[in-house]
């Protein structure tokens, strides 16, 4: 007859701390990812975008009869010898961003083909509109200053 298996001594104890020890570790685990989730739906959820007031710098540095364009801003300065006017890059069509062509004297647009003027008047495409002229003015410091969130009549030229 074989002898009945003793219970080691502190047999149930180890076992209990190794429970305990897991339970904590879970709980730990499950703490941290709560307080992530906190966190993330706390702090606020916001798109950072380029200012619609810029400067654009000194006047000296658009030379007459230049088209510049702002890649930030999706603007173009344009500078004629009657003064500045500032127009959207943004075709007016479904939003794609135009480019200048300047062996054609042309704006163009890369997705369906519009096409305008310098000054931003449609030639031909699905551009329901002419491209906007944006308000630009001269700053205390005489640097041009472009507001897009202020759409001007084309005839408006700021003289310098
Ligand atoms: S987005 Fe420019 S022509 Fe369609």
């Amino acid at each position: 007859m074989s002898e009945p298996e003793k219970p080691s001594p502190g047999g149930d104890a180890n076992r209990r701390d190794f429970f305990n020890e897991v339970a904590s570790v879970a709980l730990g685990i499950a703490g941290l990812g709560a307080a992530v989730v906190t966190y993330r739906f706390l702090s606020p959820n916001v798109l950072f975008e380029p200012s619609p007031t810029f400067r654009a710098g000194n006047p000296d540095l658009f030379p007459v009869n230049s088209m510049t364009y702002l890649q930030d801003q999706q603007v173009y300065i344009v500078r004629t010898k009657e003064g500045f006017y500032a127009v959207s890059a943004v075709c007016t069509h479904l939003g794609c961003i135009t480019q200048w062509k300047p062996e054609a004297d042309q704006i163009a647009c890369p997705c369906h083909g519009s096409k305008f003027r310098p000054d931003g008047t449609k030639i031909e495409g699905p551009a329901p509109r002419p491209l906007p002229h944006f308000a630009i003015t001269l700053t205390a410091e005489g640097e041009l200053m472009v507001d897009k969130l202020e759409v001007v009549k084309p005839s408006q030229i700021l003289k310098v």
